[in-house]
């Protein structure tokens, strides 16, 4: 079995799927409504969610846009279900999954009202439907608990979020369960962020019937990590499409935020794991703090993070390139911005001269995001646009592409679509640009400062 691909594309603008919420109104910004309805107005919307939804009910997988990456999702309340994802990524069974909910409705079916703090209230109100995700203590019925042990991994919590994409929010509406779902990548792969990167991963596995067809996501880096069940903390475990300074903020509104030296008194103390908090070995070998235990995020080619800096005691461009391109006819993918360091100081140094500095002047326009080919030394070298440096939002959107692409979609000279290796320039880790760095970290084997 080949995986089936569900088209649901928007039509006449961006937004238009097909469908409308009653009662609440299409993302960008939309409430946390307690019961979501949706009405179809194409048919081919209606006959393909509704074709995905019963899939899910009747315990099959199905992958589905997010706003964030998309997602490879399963009925959150049966185990087996929950189970043929482990097995269709190839995921270690210790690596738990989050729990998607359509509505206020659906949450509340999973967690005692009691369980969500002020603090959690905040981050609800403020940031859902929307790319965060908060762990919630996992609740109980005669003993058992509602969300299965294969979802949680025995945890003691349970990672909940409300995403924002329509297509997401209408398909879990219609299944009318919480659905499970992990990014739709083969373990350890870049995430997807467009319904061909899921099919290249799992399309032939034989283990994935439907794709649901959403367009490319928007936000293009996961949900952050947020667990704030214990009183007087929030911790950021993993950093995502909600920033730190955007959490800082709300928690500030509402008065919430306690000031980093003073003690909490009925306030929280805003941390970020490897920042803030020491990482911890011992966390770590645990799977409970995201994404740091397994390899993540990798290509075929290896992956060199490039940092940018000026001084006299670090190798310049041109004689790190050199040593890369030791290798004769190396085949190097670059992923950065178009006016960053490295990318100046690569136009002066490629061939032919001007080459890249003409297709940077049109680039964006032409929607072009990767570079003719160019040669340095021996090497041949393939720039993927990850936008302007000042644009944090769309390097998170290109990221996880750029690596694909680079990866495996380039022709080179020698008719090969292999990459050796691929350079990836560090981003400012304002906002959204600390998940894109998370990433590029856990992807890079190596770290290299080079002079600008
Ligand atoms: O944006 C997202 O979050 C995407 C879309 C599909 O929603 N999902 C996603 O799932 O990124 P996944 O499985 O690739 O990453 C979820 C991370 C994992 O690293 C897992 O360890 C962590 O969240 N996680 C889940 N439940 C947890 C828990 N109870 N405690 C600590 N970490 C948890
Ligand atoms: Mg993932």
């Amino acid at each position: 079995m080949t995986s089936t691909i569900l088209r649901v594309l928007p039509s006449s603008s961006a937004s238009d799927f097909g469908f409308t919420f009653a009662d609440a109104s299409i993302p960008p910004r939309s409430e946390p409504i307690s019961t979501l309805r949706v009405a179809f107005h194409s048919n081919e919307a209606e006959q393909h969610l509704q074709q995905a939804a019963a899939h899910l009910r009747d315990g099959e997988l199905v992958a589905f846009p997010t706003e964030t990456v998309y997602g490879l999702g399963a009925c959150a309340l049966h185990a087996d279900a929950a189970r043929k994802i482990y097995d269709a990524k190839n995921r270690p069974a210790d690596n738990p999954l989050i729990v998607h909910v359509s509505d206020r409705d659906m949450l509340e079916r999973l967690v005692e009202k009691d369980a969500i703090n002020p603090a959690m209230d905040a981050l609800i109100t403020a940031f859902w439907p929307g790319p965060l995700t908060l762990l919630f203590p996992v609740r109980t019925k005669k003993g058992k608990p509602i969300v299965p042990t294969a979802v949680t991994c025995g945890q003691t919590t349970v990672g909940i979020r409300m995403p924002s994409h329509p297509i997401a929010r209408a398909l879990i509406s219609l299944a009318n369960v919480p659905i499970a779902a992990p990014s739709a990548n083969a373990s350890g792969r870049p995430s997807p962020t467009s319904a061909a990167h899921v099919f290249t991963d799992l399309g032939h596995s034989g283990k994935l019937r439907y794709i649901v067809d959403g367009g490319a996501c928007t936000v293009g880096v996961e949900s952050t990590v947020v667990d704030a069940t214990a009183p007087g903390q929030v911790c950021v475990l993993r950093p995502g499409g909600v920033s730190v300074e955007a959490i800082g903020d709300v928690l500030k509104q509402r008065q919430l935020l306690a000031a980093p030296d003073a003690p909490s008194q009925g306030q929280a103390h805003l941390l970020v794991y490897g920042k803030d908090m020491a990482r911890s070995a011992q966390q770590e070998l645990a799977p409970t703090t995201p994404g740091m235990k397994y390899r993540h995020y990798s290509p075929q080619a290896s992956v060199i993070l490039v940092r940018c800096e000026q001084g006299d005691n670090v190798p310049s461009v041109a004689s790190f390139m050199q040593h890369i391109a030791a290798q004769p006819n190396a085949r190097i993918g670059v992923l950065c911005a178009i006016d960053s360091p490295l990318f100046v100081a690569l136009k002066r140094i490629a061939h032919p001269q001007r080459a890249l500095a003409m297709w940077a002047a049109q680039c964006e326009a032409n929607a072009k995001r990767t570079s003719p080919l160019v040669s340095y030394d021996q090497s041949q070298l393939c720039i993927y646009s990850l936008g302007t440096s000042a644009n944090a939002a769309m390097a998170a959107q290109r990221l996880f592409d750029g690596l694909r692409v680079l990866d495996a979609d380039i022709v080179w000279d020698d008719k090969q679509q292999t990459c050796d290796v691929i350079l990836v320039e560090a981003v400012g880790e304002a906002g959204v640009g600390l998940a894109v760095m998370n990433r590029v970290q856990k992807a890079a084997t190596e770290t290299v400062v080079v002079g600008c």
